[in-house]
């Protein structure tokens, strides 16, 4: 059984993983903006089951949040072979982007990128004594291609896909996998304002949530770095 941190466990694709690792019986350390959004669920921080999860403060915005987390988690857990970044923003930036979205894309910078970027710095030295740790990264199609309009997420996304390959070089020889995950729309809150596509033909969290269940299982020479989910074609990818 693994030691996982999930960023991004308060809704969407992070708690479905969250869900379906803890009845696997792994120990999980959440990463949550508000404790609260977990009440009365199978995750409440308040349930008196510490042995197999805790659920701890954790913005992307906030680098000590980061350090805290993982050092709260190896005091709990003892170590820390797993990491699932979860946590991200989506924003619609035109290349020709007006003055006052200007901060929409140092938000993008700072959570999608920055964030995963602080967190695995933070866990690697426990990553590093596993010989088989994981580290699964929620990125996107579009980190793959860039399509229509998306400037600025798709930026992120790009960015965040060319860590993923630097944490899978870096990491290899210690025995750590990365594996990116680049789905197009996941039914979300995400993607609750896309209506040119319904939502039961989206990707569904639990798939993802199945998908990351199969990777833990896999032996460091068969881990995939890269996942690419298509809930539509694209013939040029
Ligand atoms: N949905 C899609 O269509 C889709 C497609 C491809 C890739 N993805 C990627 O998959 C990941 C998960 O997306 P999702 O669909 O599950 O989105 P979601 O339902 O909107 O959930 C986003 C999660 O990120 C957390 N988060 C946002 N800002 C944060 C911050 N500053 N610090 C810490 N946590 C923060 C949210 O926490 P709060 O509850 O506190 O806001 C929430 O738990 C993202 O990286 C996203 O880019 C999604």
């Amino acid at each position: 059984m693994r030691k996982i941190l999930i960023s991004g466990a308060s809704r969407g694709i992070g708690k479905a993983i969250a869900l379906k690792l803890l009845k696997e019986g792994h120990s999980l350390s959440l990463g949550v903006r508000e404790r609260e959004d977990l009440v009365n669920t199978l995750l409440d921080p308040k349930t008196n089951n510490s042995e197999k999860f805790l659920v701890h403060t954790y913005d992307a915005n906030d680098q000590d949040s980061s350090k805290k987390w993982v050092e709260k988690t190896v005091e709990t857990f003892k170590n820390i072979d797993t990491v699932i970044h979860c946590a991200g923003i989506f924003k619609r930036t035109n290349l020709l982007f007006n003055d006052n979205e200007m901060k929409d894309i140092e938000d993008l910078w700072k959570v999608n990128v920055m964030g995963p970027w602080i967190l695995t710095k933070y866990a690697w030295k426990y990553l590093s004594l596993s010989n088989s740790a994981r580290i699964i990264m929620l990125v996107s199609m579009s980190g793959k291609r860039s399509k229509g309009n998306l400037a600025s997420y798709s930026m992120s996304k790009f960015a965040l896909m060319s860590l993923c390959q630097t944490m899978r070089n870096e990491g290899w020889e210690k025995g750590i996998r990365v594996t990116a995950i680049c789905p197009g729309w996941v039914n979300t809150d995400m993607a609750k304002e896309v209506n040119h596509f319904p939502k039961k033909d989206m990707i569904q969290s639990n798939d993802i949530a199945n998908i990351c269940s199969n990777l833990l299982d896999l032996p460091n020479s068969s881990v995939p770095f890269e996942i690419a989910l298509n809930c539509q074609l694209e013939t040029n990818i």
